[in-house]
């Protein structure tokens, strides 16, 4: 079982926390055939740089966001990466190194130079287009604009009502059939404070609620549907004396705590009724897979581990790969469904799949309304770095998968492709190759994942894990 007293098992895989600062823009070539009906653009995000000026994050899920641009084209194919120019990274250029604080490393100078610790966007989570702008989302402050054809920075944008200045979760939802845009947005302090954007599919705002969380938590992803917002407050529990007095970074502030169990917080999208309350078991979740309303109960989907070993604490997977070590990660992600049944305000929590999960993806013409399949990377053995694909087919319960050697595997992005049924397509993952040291995009389709991928688009570099992607089509 995986711990910190050795070197990573793969040594390859710390190309995962190696930067990448130049920026690219060529033609990569292909391994295979591109599909025909493959059109558009993915757009990625993550974190690109880890060490600038001699100053090292201390864990990889922090890093200035680098966008990643695939053209697939009738002219052909082109990559480019481009870091977002938000005011952090202007003013470090300027100064030749990491000079503020993010979210898990103290800026360097100590105790003095964190008091208040105010943390900077890096816009560096997730990227999508809306209204034809390209948004990259960190998970303080508001998102930044960029212009989807140049990847040129465009500065900040407002996504709730006017003046309200609040941390937006990089994770938003867009209804797959009505497209409407809603956001969470999360106020720390004395009290937590959760604010439920809705946008129209034209971009109008529709709604702006603000409620009390019943206790503060990390939240990372959410549910909705198309009557409800849900919020999972695992019990991660930020101690905001310590990080505000300097002494420790936002995710050194964070403390598991199973013996408080989770919370899920249901909010009616129309402000008819008063939040509802659920206590469930503890369990940690990153991501939602999706969430729809079946009767008079929500069904969520969610990857959820039992622990997150693998992000808090000393010897954290994350945090031990920037110093070449395996670190703790013995808790998978299991697939996981909530039934919270409203009437009978009861909730049910089933474990679908024990198998280790992560990064869940469905259609995005399915979002918010009942799918049938959903997508995840996968990993035989209980750690973070996936070398695999999944699909589980929830109406059955069978689940096909690939792992393939020496290769990490990212998120699966799914595409439709429009001459086959629905929720069928291919699934987008960029991966990195440990025999050749480069990074590549595997295209799988969705109805023969075991097969492998039927094409690899090669870049001629590694680069850092990337978190999130959306397919823009043309
Ligand atoms: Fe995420």
């Amino acid at each position: 079982m995986a711990d910190t007293v050795g070197t990573i098992g793969k040594s390859w895989l710390i190309g995962l926390a190696s930067s990448l600062r130049e920026e690219h823009d060529y033609a990569p070539e292909v391994d295979g055939v591109l599909p025909r009906g493959l059109k558009g653009t993915l757009f990625r995000n993550g974190p690109g740089c880890f060490e600038f000026g001699g100053v090292r994050k201390r864990h990889l899920l922090d890093g200035d966001g680098m966008i990643q641009a695939f053209d697939f084209t009738d002219k052909g194919l082109r990559y480019r990466n481009r870091y977002v120019r938000t005011r952090k990274f202007l003013a470090e250029q300027a100064a030749r190194r990491f000079v503020m604080p993010t979210w898990t490393t103290r800026a360097p100078g100590g105790v003095i130079r964190n008091v208040g610790n105010k943390i900077r966007s890096q816009a560096g989570v997730t990227t999508l287009v809306k209204n034809g702008c390209l948004y990259a989302f960190d998970e303080v402050g508001l998102p930044y604009g960029l212009d989807p054809d140049t990847l040129e920075t465009l500065g900040e944008r407002q996504v709730g009502p006017p003046q309200l200045r609040i941390d937006y979760k990089a994770h938003t939802k867009t209804d797959g059939r009505n497209g409407d845009w809603l956001l969470l947005g999360v106020e720390h302090g004395p009290r937590t404070w959760l604010n439920v954007v809705q946008r129209s599919a034209d971009g109008e705002l529709v709604s702006h609620q603000r409620v009390a969380a019943p206790r503060p938590s990390y939240i990372h992803d959410w549910f909705f549907t198309e009557r409800y917002v849900v919020v999972l407050l695992h019990p991660v529990e930020l101690s905001l004396p310590r990080f505000l007095s300097g002494l420790a970074s936002f995710t050194d502030s964070l403390q598991w705590r199973p013996d408080k169990g989770n919370v899920l917080v249901v909010l009616d999208r129309a402000g008819a009724s008063e939040p509802v309350l659920f206590s469930a078991d503890p369990s940690f979740m990153w991501h939602s897979l999706n969430a729809f309303d079946l009767g008079d109960s929500i069904v969520a989907d969610f990857v959820g581990y039992d622990e997150p070993d693998h992000f808090l604490g000393e010897k954290a997977a994350f945090r031990a790969i920037m110093c070449g070590l395996q670190g703790l990660q013995q808790h998978k992600g299991k697939l996981r469904r909530y039934v919270i049944n409203l009437p009978r305000k009861r909730i049910i929590q089933e474990v679908l799949s024990e198998e280790n999960h992560e990064f869940p993806m469905v259609d995005a013409a399915v979002s918010g309304h009942r799918h049938r399949y959903g997508y995840f990377t996968t990993a035989a053995e209980s750690t973070v770095f996936h070398n695999g694909l999944a699909r589980v087919d929830m109406e059955n319960g069978s689940r096909e998968q690939v792992l393939l050697d020496d290769v990490h595997l990212g998120e699966p992005v799914f595409v439709r492709d429009q001459e086959a049924g629905p929720e069928q397509g291919w699934l987008l993952s960029l991966g990195l190759d440990g025999r050749t040291g480069n990074s590549f995009l595997g295209i799988f389709r969705t109805d023969s994942i075991g097969d492998g991928p039927i094409a690899r688009v090669l870049l001629r570099h590694p680069t850092p894990l990337s978190f999130h992607g959306y397919w823009h089509g043309r």
